[in-house]
């Protein structure tokens, strides 16, 4: 009997229900790292593990297009996006992206955030407490709009980082949050397609090779320019996934007030362990619970078949978590990267293979580099935590601390960073 025919009861509802435990609950009932199942509709094959990853990144097996369903697109990464695309249309659009992994410019949008971080603690020591996670959003915000190039009064700042926030925050539900993602992202796709109307007809400059710049001149596998709806979903591309960062800003507040012996490595400046701390924080906690692609022809994995048309789901959180891997994956230790390499295909927070060639994020080193900052800055600021309720549900997707991290009191520290 093939797997098309197999009586499987289709687990959309219990996933939603369920969240980030899902996945790893139904691995663990089964016999090796493989689980059968039936999800939107579709027969489902769902694996992890550095094989599986290259398995799953391989585009003779796995390719994206027509595989993310609509209310992901319309919330989360915007009809036509890169997500979206296999082949020479997918290599030509990554293009765009691939000057992030530039050491120099991860380096210049760090600046550019660790700018209005420091403008922002001294707004924050002059009340009384702080939500950890909307401010956090809004300096993202604000930096990453310099370094891209894209003018942002600072009065629309706040507004503009709810937005970004909104996107990411109801992209996985019904209801009232994915409403809210739906609104803000038709509001930033006007306001950016707006935007790159202005550059191309001049009356609004673009700095030459800022992200602006680029997104307004490239040229699609058809050598045609993208048209404006898509051009702004790209710059939002950039723009969403950076403030998005304010998740490992608070879940990393909430690892110092759990673990505050790491606060003195982090405080010190010593480098090897800040950047081992932040691998830790995207590891450790829930963010993107796995990732989605339709079998290109028949595959088998493991022993296991799946027709062509079928999903084939890479377990992300599970793999995050998964003790083969990662011995004791739930205890909180950024030693463990300082004890061994970890290999391109271990660590998937943000996808894997290679981000050249395939679909991994781009954006990693760029997460890397202003969480280390960002993570620094936070050891080092003078604050209280007041009574809240700091719990992280594991069936909401995505999640973080429920109070959004309050703190009181805070301070500029005494060397003035
Ligand atoms: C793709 C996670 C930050 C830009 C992805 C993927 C994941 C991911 C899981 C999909 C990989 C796949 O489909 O195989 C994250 C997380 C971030 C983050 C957890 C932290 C907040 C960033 C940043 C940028 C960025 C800062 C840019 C500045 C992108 C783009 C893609 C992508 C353009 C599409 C790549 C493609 O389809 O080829 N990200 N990301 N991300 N990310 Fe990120």
């Amino acid at each position: 009997m093939d797997v098309l025919s197999r009586p499987l009861i289709d687990r959309t509802l219990p996933l939603l229900a369920e969240g980030y435990a899902w996945l790893p609950n139904r691995m663990r009932d089964s016999a090796g790292p493989v689980v059968r199942t039936r999800l939107l509709g579709r027969p489902a094959l769902a694996l992890r593990g550095p094989e599986a990853v290259r398995f799953f990144y391989d585009e003779q097996n796995v390719h994206r297009h027509r595989a993310i369903p609509e209310p992901v697109l319309s919330t989360l990464f915007g009809h036509g996006a890169v997500h979206t695309l296999d082949g020479a249309a997918h290599r030509v659009r990554k293009a765009l992206f691939l000057p992030l992994l530039d050491p120099d410019r991860i380096a210049g949008l760090v600046e550019q955030t660790t700018a209005a971080w420091d403008d922002a603690v001294t707004a924050w020591s002059r009340r009384g407490s702080v939500v950890l996670f909307d401010e956090a959003s809004t300096v993202l915000t604000r930096g990453v709009h310099r370094w891209a190039g894209i003018p942002l009064d600072d009065s629309d700042a706040g507004a503009v980082a709810r937005d970004m926030i909104a996107m990411v925050d109801g992209f996985a539900t019904a209801g009232p949050r994915h409403l809210r993602a739906r609104r803000a992202r038709a509001r930033q796709e006007e306001r950016l397609a707006r935007l790159v109307r202005d550059v191309r007809s001049g009356e609004v400059t673009a700095p030459a090779d800022s992200v602006l710049d680029q997104v307004c001149r490239h040229r699609d596998a058809d050598g045609g320019p993208l048209d404006e709806k898509a051009a702004a979903v790209e710059l939002l591309n950039v723009v969403r996934p950076t403030a998005a960062v304010a998740w490992f800003v608070a879940f990393t507040a909430h690892a110092l007030h759990r673990w505050p012996e790491h606060r003195a490595p982090l405080a010190d400046g010593d480098t090897a362990f800040t950047a081992a701390f932040a691998h830790e924080v995207r590891r450790f906690y829930p963010f993107v619970p796995f990732l989605g692609g339709l079998a290109a022809r028949d595959l088998s994995w493991r022993g296991e078949w799946i027709p062509a048309g079928g999903l084939v789901v890479l377990d992300v959180y599970g793999q995050n978590h998964d003790a083969s891997l990662w011995g004791d994956p739930y205890a909180f230790r950024p030693q463990r990267f300082l004890e061994r390499p970890v290999e391109r295909d271990e660590l998937i927070p943000q996808g894997g293979g290679d981000p050249r060639a395939g679909h991994r994020c781009p954006g990693e080193g760029i997460t890397v580099g202003v969480l280390e900052a960002l993570a620094v800055r936070l050891a080092r600021l003078e604050y209280t935590v007041p009574e809240q309720n700091l719990t992280i549900a594991l069936n909401r997707v995505p999640t973080r601390p429920h109070s959004g991290v309050l703190l009181a009191d805070v301070r500029r520290p005494a060397d003035g960073t």
